[in-house]
């Protein structure tokens, strides 16, 4: 098959860190199939899916069907993320070992949706994850700062009388085991950095020398997006960490221009209309993000001349695979490798609609949109996963 690509951009293929499928549990909000349909569509030949499942990755059973489907459908490598904690209550560790015996590709440990709230567990998790080297996803959110917060603590939330999620709720917690990672010699990656303050304190940890590898990820949406858009009650704009100031903004740019803040990951929530369309109060937080990160990545980063397309590579594909120990995926292809690898046409821009994305949810805040960067063709190990905006199985 011929692929018309004149004036495209070759990448390696982008690596998500961080991913919600909803298999097993919320297959009406996503599945494994329509996720990598999404992925496929945003230039993606590997996602990292998130434990937050029901019931909760913290058992072989659970990682290994995920990794099953993800095989089974065929469109990017779905890596499953083990849960560091049993159930939702995060009090007691999972059998780390375990499920990582059932699904060797388990690399990655977290437990999205509520953060490793207890330090000792933290400390035990960065020493098993170091075993075998590892990494320890850290959802970064101080509960008891959060209870019942719903938006960033500010002008807008006081305004619409919503309770305001403190900076600080955040930042405790990122020192707090920048500090631990240090002290284990374990490797600790801190998802969706919302903050100025956060940006702040990974400058401080990378610029010593210590043991300890600290990494981080931002989410396209806290690259563009500031809780301005609290002027209604919209439940689009509901996410966690919440959508932050204008200083926070420009300062996760820069961060992730000098390497900071190491990459960006999409934090793709798929909700159920049901779940969106309601009360602010009720509904669920989370934005998609799999197919609009790259435009939001080329609109906040490339057209400010804060990226350049090696910039890109690196932010999308080459760090995330590194943090995660992909050793397949995140570089230029070698001479007769089969390639996984992104074609994007630069000066193409296209309008979001939320209902035409593959993910099952229409959650998406970019809504109405005109983003640049459209993805030509997605290539998992030399196979067209995804051309002109069609998935190709
Ligand atoms: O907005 C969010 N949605 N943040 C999270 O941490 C979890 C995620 C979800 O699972 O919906
Ligand atoms: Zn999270
Ligand atoms: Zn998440």
């Amino acid at each position: 098959e011929i692929v018309h690509a004149g004036g495209a951009v070759a990448l390696p293929g982008f690596v998500d860190l961080h991913t919600h499928l909803r298999e097993p549990g919320r297959e009406d909000a996503e599945t494994v199939e329509t996720g990598s349909m999404a992925a496929a569509l945003g230039g993606y030949t590997a996602v990292f899916a998130m434990a937050n499942t029901d019931p909760v990755a913290d058992n072989a059973v659970i990682v290994e069907h995920v990794w099953r489907r993800g095989r089974e459908v065929g469109l990017v490598d779905v890596h499953p993320v083990g849960a560091v904690t049993v159930g939702l209550k995060g009090e007691k560790l999972a059998e780390l070992g375990t499920m990582r015996r059932s699904v060797a590709e388990v690399r990655v440990f977290s437990d999205d949706g509520h953060c490793v709230h207890d330090p000792l567990i933290m400390r035990r998790a960065l020493e098993y994850t170091k075993s075998f080297g590892g990494v320890v996803a850290q959802h970064a959110e101080e509960p008891r700062l959060t209870l019942g917060a719903q938006a960033h603590e500010g002008a807008n939330a006081a305004r619409l009388g919503l309770a305001g999620w403190p900076a600080p709720a955040e930042e405790a917690i990122v020192a707090r085991d920048c500090l631990l990672a240090g002290h284990t010699g374990g490797t600790l990656h801190i998802c969706h950095v919302s903050t100025e303050g956060t940006a702040e304190i990974l400058r401080w940890w990378k610029s010593r020398e210590s043991a300890g590898r600290v990494s981080a990820e931002v989410t396209p949406h806290h690259l563009l997006l500031t809780d301005d858009r609290l002027d209604t009650y919209d439940p689009v704009n509901k996410v966690n960490p919440p959508l932050r100031g204008d200083a926070d903004v420009l300062a996760l740019r820069q961060a992730l221009a000098d390497g900071t803040v190491d990459c960006v990951a999409t934090d793709h929530a798929p909700h159920a209309a049901q779940d969106k369309d309601c009360e602010w109060s009720a509904a669920k937080p989370g934005m998609l993000g799999l197919q609009t990160a790259l435009g939001i990545v080329v609109q906040t980063m490339v057209r400010p001349g804060l990226l350049d397309w090696r910039g890109v590579a690196r932010v999308m594909s080459e760090r995330p695979a590194e943090i995660a120990g992909l050793t397949d995926q995140g570089r230029p292809v070698a001479a007769g490798e089969p390639a996984n690898l992104v074609l994007v046409d630069p000066e193409a821009e296209w309008t979001v609609r939320g209902a035409e994305l593959a993910s099952l949810g229409e959650n998406s805040p970019f809504e109405g949109m005109q983003l640049p960067g459209r993805v030509v063709a997605t290539l998992l190990r030399g196979r067209l996963t995804a051309h002109e905006g069609k998935v190709r199985r």
